[in-house]
């Protein structure tokens, strides 16, 4: 039996980094996310009977062991919530560069979810897809529904999940990526979640999580773009500054990300609506309102070192293609 989804990646206004059970991937504070349509893994999986091992195709080409190895893995917890027995063929494919702050282990690990329980002929609760998504990548629990999306910290499987808060077409925010480099980034974010604790500064970034978060989903319920700003460029240079005093430190700015940022206050101070985040890598995600797209797209075209300019309005949820 075969299945194909297809999942958009999503930005996170709140930031996921660092869990309280690594396994379970329950993460120490909630977060808060848009998907970011037409950035997307298609996934298609093929439950083979007779086939020796899970094999795996990424974009064209046999994944190596590192990859293949995580998806075998995701499958064995559908396996064993779903009770097969058999292994699969996955053929995945992204339509952006991977590993360079836009989020394609959030895609792709939605979509492999969701493709492969209907592939298995089961058709399970929002819900649950997501707290399953989020075994294989704590931020593709947040790609599997529509939209603005908040995901659950708790403490048991089963109540970590995301939701929804406000359909795509609630708010006409857009994401304008700049891209500064499109090399595969040295430690993904796996690494960095462990890490975490061992920065003075995550204790503090945790506690007031919830109380940003609150101020977030606040200001998107409103579509006020002043507290937006604020909270979001707040939280991700939180997230930052226990990035760069963790043991090892990991930096992740170039010299054109801090340009990018510099610009983005700037602008903002002039009149545009404009405000800045960044994941585990040097790519800025400038948000910006639908009206002031083009304008935000080329001033960051203009600055030295943005070498690419990709731009995605809020998405919808994880869907199956056939
Ligand atoms: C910085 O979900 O990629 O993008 O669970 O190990 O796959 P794993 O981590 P991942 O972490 C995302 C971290 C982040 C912030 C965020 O998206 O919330």
């Amino acid at each position: 039996m075969q299945a194909t989804a297809r999942a958009n990646s999503n930005i996170a206004f709140i930031k996921y980094w660092g869990n309280r059970d690594e396994t379970l991937r329950l993460p120490v504070n909630p977060s808060l996310s848009m998907n970011l349509d037409g950035v997307f893994t298609r996934t298609t999986v093929v439950w083979v009977a007779g086939l020796a091992a899970d094999n795996l195709v990424l974009n064209g080409s046999p994944a190596g062991a590192e990859a293949l190895q995580r998806v075998s893995a995701h499958l064995d917890v559908i396996r064993r919530r779903l009770s097969l027995t058999q292994f699969a063929q996955v053929t995945s494919t992204n339509n952006f560069p991977m590993g360079a702050g836009i989020a394609s282990s959030a895609s792709s690990f939605a979509a492999l979810t969701v493709a492969a329980v209907r592939a298995a002929g089961h058709d399970l609760s929002e819900r649950e897809l997501s707290t399953l998504a989020r075994l294989g990548s704590g931020s593709a629990s947040r790609s599997v529904p529509a939209g603005f999306v908040e995901w659950h910290a708790a403490d048991t499987h089963e109540g970590s999940y995301a939701e929804s808060i406000a359909p795509a077409d609630y708010w006409d925010l857009v994401d304008v990526i700049a891209i500064v480099s499109d090399a595969h980034k040295d430690v993904g974010s796996k690494a960095g979640h462990r890490t975490a604790n061992s920065s003075d500064l995550q204790g503090a970034r945790v506690a007031g999580a919830a109380e940003r978060l609150r101020i977030c989903r606040k200001a998107i319920l409103n579509r006020d773009f002043a507290p937006f700003a604020a909270v979001v460029e707040h939280d991700s240079n939180l997230m930052h500054a226990v990035m760069m005093t963790s043991q090892p430190p990991l930096f992740y700015w170039r010299p054109a990300t801090l340009t990018v940022m510099e610009q983005v206050r700037r602008w903002r101070a002039e009149g545009l609506r404009v405000c800045y985040t960044l994941d585990a890598g040097p790519n800025v995600h400038v948000l910006t309102l639908a009206a002031d797209v083009d304008a935000a797209a080329e001033r960051l075209r203009n600055i030295e070192g943005v070498i690419d300019v990709r731009i995605a309005a809020a998405g919808g949820g994880t869907i199956i293609e056939s």
